[in-house]
């Protein structure tokens, strides 16, 4: 599956480790800037995380210019307006993001609405439609899962038409992305447990889509073993620096596979749960993919396959016959959710999740439409999405 042609960008500057947090002064030095805007939201704040973020410039002469931490679960135009609104008026010239996908999202929103001069981020939705270099951005994920760190991708939701609207453009990475293992120390066990799990589906997704190649495969793969290797563990003792620091490093690399390739169809069916009935997105992508990796098994099972080494790891994959790596590989992650669900109690079926059963149908044909399906490996209907959802409820 070489592919006859294919493009591969990350242009995001990745600082990861031990007290990453404090080489932000040097950071903002070597992008010439010094008057951040920091955009985070009120748990973070509540946490202490942003006192962490803030300690990193205790030896430095960089004045915050504002923080703006009333992003809510969903970034919406609002939202972005107000922030973009307040950076101007406070002449700051780079935005720190801290915290999950909606401020992530909302950093690059409000960095849309900056760099195009505009009232108007609607004309900018869709594929390409940004033309201005954007004002250099700094991430800091307090979640390991979205990638958001590393991907062209940004969400703002559109409240009043009640949908949300879709930004792409390499003009959308960030400048920096910093790692730390203290902006994920605190997150609960069931959280730790869905976005690892939303990390694994992405790495696991890109490797197999049809737009894969060999340069997102080597992302993916790592992922892949990181997540693996440490999920568990983390899971169960939250307060293990390395296993954090490892699985943060393998969201952001899942990260940069999938936004060079592709995810498919645990996606786009668990973007349509979430829509629907509203569970939490690493949730539906841990119920969903082996259920999803059973139906495309005929078509990449030789993928899977390959995939037992980095799950299981040397013993276990040169002990199992090579016609049933494909299906080991697929156990070993129900064996995983087995394992979350007693450790933390995570939902491994829909039904658990509380998705109602007369939603399944609506479901099955809302999938269809999502972006996400038509890279998936093996087509899908509609009856073959609702055998998908019935095995996983
Ligand atoms: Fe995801």
């Amino acid at each position: 599956m070489f592919p006859k042609y294919f493009e591969f960008f990350n242009s995001v500057k990745i600082n990861a480790g031990e007290n990453a947090l404090e080489g932000l002064p040097s950071e903002l030095n070597r992008l010439n800037v010094s008057k951040p805007f920091i955009i985070t939201d009120e748990g973070i704040v509540k946490v202490g995380l942003l006192d962490i973020v803030l300690s990193g410039f205790n030896d430095s002469d960089i004045v915050i210019g504002a923080i703006y931490d009333k992003v809510p679960p969903d970034s919406s135009i609002e939202v972005v307006n107000e922030a973009a609104r307040i950076y101007k008026e406070q002449n700051c010239d780079c935005i720190i993001a801290v915290g999950g996908g909606s401020v992530i999202d909302s950093a690059k929103g409000m960095n849309i609405v900056i760099s195009e001069n505009t009232n108007d981020i609607v004309k900018f939705a869709g594929h390409d439609r940004i033309k201005n270099f954007q004002q250099p951005l700094i991430v800091i994920p307090t979640t390991s899962g979205t990638g958001s760190e590393v991907t062209l991708v940004a969400v703002v939701a559109d409240k009043q038409k009640d949908k949300k609207m879709l930004f792409t453009s390499s003009k959308l990475l960030p400048s920096v992305a910093v790692i730390d293992p203290r902006m994920t120390m605190s997150l609960p066990p069931v959280l730790t447990a869905a976005t690892g799990m939303d990390a694994l589906t992405h790495a696991i997704e890109a490797y197999t889509c049809l737009q894969k190649n060999p340069i997102s495969d080597a992302y993916a793969y790592s992922a892949i073993k990181t997540v693996s290797e440490n999920l568990i563990n983390v899971i169960e003792d939250g307060k293990d620096a390395q296993g954090r620091l490892e699985l943060a490093v393998a969201s952001t690399s899942a990260g940069i596979a999938f936004s060079n390739s592709m995810v498919g169809a645990v996606h786009a069916i668990g973007h349509t749960v979430g829509a629907i009935a509203h569970i939490h997105h690493g949730m539906a992508m841990s119920i969903l993919l082996p259920h999803v990796m059973e139906y495309n098994q005929n078509t990449v099972g030789n993928l899977y396959a390959k995939l037992l080494l980095p799950l299981a790891g040397a013993e276990v994959y040169s002990s199992t016959p090579k016609e049933e790596r494909s299906q080991a590989s697929i156990n070993f992650i129900k064996e995983m959710n087995k394992q979350i669900n007693t450790i933390c109690g995570m939902s491994i079926t829909l039904k658990n999740a509380g998705v109602s059963e007369e939603k399944l149908q609506e479901i099955a044909n809302k999938s269809l439409n999502d972006g996400a399906m038509v890279v998936n490996p093996v087509d899908l209907n509609t009856d073959d999405v609702m055998s998908v959802l019935k095995k996983a409820y």
